[in-house]
């Protein structure tokens, strides 16, 4: 019997895209719906019944992701960290960690990556069908941004047949992007031996699978149903957020005083309304406090925010972060951690800022 499938979720890497946030944090570890991004890679994976997990990690953000995501025990897995001395590409971070993959098949999964349905449908095809590769692909507006895929019909197959990957081609032949979720056999492993650095000095895993179509191996392409948002971007953050909370089911833990929550909205424990009202699908953290607030659709406010006399939407606020006293309404924004925006009682008037490096501010 075949050994059994693993996975490789890849959290390494810079996450420039996402700057600040990503100065002092991971971006793998930006919440969606006040739950970090790479969980829901960790799940999708306990879910198709994947027990062996290993996390690739940066030495500059290992530590935090360690230390949120543990041995795996809280999902039921096991988790190995593998650490990649410098972000070299995802099929360099996939020989980087063949010491822990040895011959076994298995998943690949970028870590700041969300798949809608899981991929338990998926891993028993590979494992039925057994091909060298398996590879995900979704129609999208930007395909520039991504690796693209070139498909060419096959007389009896829905699927048709892998005739060319190219890495972020700045004139794409087709909208067919590669989703960051893959399955392979340990032959990718020789795949990523044989390429050389792209034009951005990463050994590209697209390569590497363009390596294997070359060679004739079988390379099946299979177009996801569902939704796929890599939330390396703000604008992709926000939207993963909006999908996800629609997703959720109300309830409310809280306490509530003279406030009013319509449609789906999940208050966690200790959280405290007052003089507030909460439109959903939103999320508001345990221990969060709301003081004569709004808070709109698309929202999740983290642990221990405080948003007072504001009216907040479609934003995501991290842990420890308040509004308080605003004029007009706050939307798609993202607060990082601890970040205080707040009406100045003293005169003059004026505004006034402590913004870290690369932050981005639009006022009225
Ligand atoms: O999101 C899908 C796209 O992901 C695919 O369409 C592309 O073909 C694929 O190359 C990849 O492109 P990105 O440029 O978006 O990859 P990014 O650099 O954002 O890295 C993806 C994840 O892998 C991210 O969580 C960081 C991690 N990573 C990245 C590199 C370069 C590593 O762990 N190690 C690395 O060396």
């Amino acid at each position: 019997m075949a050994p059994a499938m693993k996975g490789l979720i890849l959290s390494g890497g810079r996450g420039t895209r996402l700057r600040p946030i990503t100065h002092t944090s991971a971006k793998q570890l930006v919440p969606v719906a006040n739950k970090p991004v790479l969980f829901y890679g960790i799940e999708a994976m306990a879910a198709a019944g994947i027990g062996e997990i290993g996390i690739i990690i940066a030495p500059e953000t290992g530590d935090e992701i360690r230390s949120a995501a543990g041995d795996g025990s809280a999902f039921g897995v096991r988790i190995t960290y593998v650490v990649q001395d410098e972000p070299a590409g995802l099929a360099h971070a996939v020989l980087t960690a063949e010491p822990f993959l040895g011959d076994s098949s298995f998943v690949m999964y970028l870590g700041d990556n969300l798949l809608q349905g899981g991929i338990a449908e998926l891993v028993a095809a590979f494992e039925a069908e057994r091909p060298d590769a398996l590879i995900l692909l979704t129609p999208v507006p930007d395909p520039q941004n991504y690796g693209v895929a070139e498909l060419e019909a096959v007389a009896g197959s829905e699927r048709g047949r892998v005739v060319r990957l190219v890495e972020k081609p700045s004139a794409p032949k087709t909208d067919l992007a590669l989703v960051g979720v893959y399955m392979f056999t340990a032959g990718i492993h020789d795949a990523a031996r044989a390429i050389v650095p792209s034009a951005r000095g990463e050994l590209e895993i697209t390569d590497a699978i363009q390596f294997l179509v070359d060679g004739g191996r079988r390379v099946e392409p299979y177009v996801v149903k569902g939704w796929w948002k890599d939330t390396g971007r703000l604008a992709d953050m926000l939207e993963a957020n909006r999908l996800v909370l629609e997703t959720l089911v109300g309830r409310s833990e809280g306490e509530l005083v003279d406030s009013q929550v319509e449609g789906s909205v999940v208050i966690e424990p200790g959280a405290r309304l007052e003089r507030s009202t909460v439109r959903g699908p939103a999320i508001i953290g345990s221990g969060a406090r709301l003081i004569d607030a709004y808070v709109g659709p698309y929202t999740a406010v983290g642990e221990g925010c405080r948003i007072e006399r504001a009216e907040v939407e479609h934003s995501i606020l991290l842990v420890g972060s308040s509004v308080i006293g605003l004029d007009g309404r706050m939307e798609s924004s993202l607060l990082g951690r601890n970040v205080v925006i707040r009406r100045a009682d003293a005169q003059p008037r004026a505004f006034r800022f402590m913004v870290g490096d690369n932050s981005e501010i639009e006022i009225l």
